[in-house]
């Protein structure tokens, strides 16, 4: 197994290396990739020091699987590349996110979809990833007709230039700025660029990738999403009219039964969700479960996980695993 990470100096990839150590995830030789200023740079991993090297030299080296994470622009200029020389890549960007021909996977939904002719594969938006891990259950037994989300997310899910701009607010120091105002004791309803129709992209990408995930298109998701001064974790306050009538019991049993996810629901001794909690962790938490007393078959829920991790690195893990194991590369 030869892997390359591209953009393995940015938060995500210190965060899949992190996690390719933990999972013990098999590797005979290991590229670490980043752009052209971190070239030479060196990075340990499982002891042992890498150098950084460039595209071009990791595409020459043909690896077996490359994880992406270096952003969209990079992302379509060079996984086709990869891909031409037989690599299979898995990307964080949100490139190919809704390319037809990719394929949109959280594990635990849809790896079944995936095959050997399958060279890029996207993984979702980290909203995106935690919001369908409690959805998917619960779809399948009362089937969605309109979910309202609201998002209240990390500045780690802007990149390294975002904590750097809260942690100079924090200490007052003046510098570059990834936001277009304070972050630090402000809640910024602007997450990625605005798109023509007043929404924002993050907006949009919650309101189509479950689609995708999901392969239906029977129910719509409409949201706002809010960047806020925390530095790990996002948190989603989730409204659900489902076609079919529920038994909150039945909801909290589901959640609790699912796989990657933890149900954290017992307002008598304060229990639920919170992103200082999630840190680090891969598991999605739900919790503050209640009937919408205005609106029928409709439940509100508090939905938090770790952006970095099962947001990013571990879901895109968790695809070369089941690569792996599955003899897909
Ligand atoms: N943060 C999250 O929660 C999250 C979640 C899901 C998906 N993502 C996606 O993952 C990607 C990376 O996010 P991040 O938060 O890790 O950003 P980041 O901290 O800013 O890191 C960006 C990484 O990309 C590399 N890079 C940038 N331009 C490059 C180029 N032209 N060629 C090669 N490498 C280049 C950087 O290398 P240098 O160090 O050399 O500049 C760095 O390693 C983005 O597409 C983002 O949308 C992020």
């Amino acid at each position: 197994m030869k892997l390359a990470v591209v953009g393995a100096t940015g938060m995500v990839g210190e965060v899949m290396l992190k996690v390719l150590a933990e999972r013990n995830f098999p590797i005979d030789e290991l590229l670490l990739v980043a752009s052209e200023r971190s070239i030479g740079k060196e990075m340990t991993f499982k002891g042992k020091t890498y150098k950084v090297i460039g595209l071009e030299e990791a595409v020459a080296a043909k690896p077996d699987i490359a994880l992406f994470s270096a952003g969209g622009s990079t992302s379509l200029e060079w996984a086709p590349k990869f891909a031409e020389v037989g690599t299979t890549v898995i990307d964080n960007s949100s490139a190919w996110r809704m390319d037809r021909d990719k394929k949109l996977i959280v594990p635990e939904i849809n790896a079944h979809i995936l095959t050997k002719e399958d060279k890029i594969i996207a993984n979702p938006n980290c909203s995106t990833i935690q919001l369908v891990m409690a959805l998917a259950p619960l779809h399948k037994k009362y089937k969605m007709k309109r979910v309202v989300v609201s998002t209240y997310q990390s500045v780690s899910g802007t990149g390294l230039k975002a904590v750097q701009q809260m942690e100079n607010e924090m200490a007052g120091i003046k510098g570059e700025m990834a936001y277009p105002y304070p972050i630090h004791k402000n809640a910024l309803p602007h997450c990625d660029v605005f798109e023509e129709n007043g929404y924002t992209k993050e907006e949009m990408k919650l309101a189509r990738e479950p689609q995708k995930i999901l392969d239906d298109r029977t129910f719509s998701i409409t949201a706002t999403a809010v960047r806020i001064p925390t530095s790990g974790g996002h948190s989603e306050s989730v409204n659900v009219e489902f076609e079919n009538e529920f038994e909150l019991g039945d909801i909290r049993k589901m959640l609790h039964d699912t796989p990657g996810v933890t149900l954290q629901d017992n307002i008598d001794t304060n229990i639920y969700p919170m992103p200082i909690y999630a840190h680090d962790k891969d598991e999605v938490f739900v919790g503050r479960i209640r009937r919408d007393e205005t609106q029928e078959n409709t439940v509100n829920m508090w939905i938090v996980s770790d952006n970095l991790r099962k947001g990013a690195a571990t879901n895109t893990i968790q695809i070369a695993e089941y690569l792996v194991a599955n003899s897909l590369i």
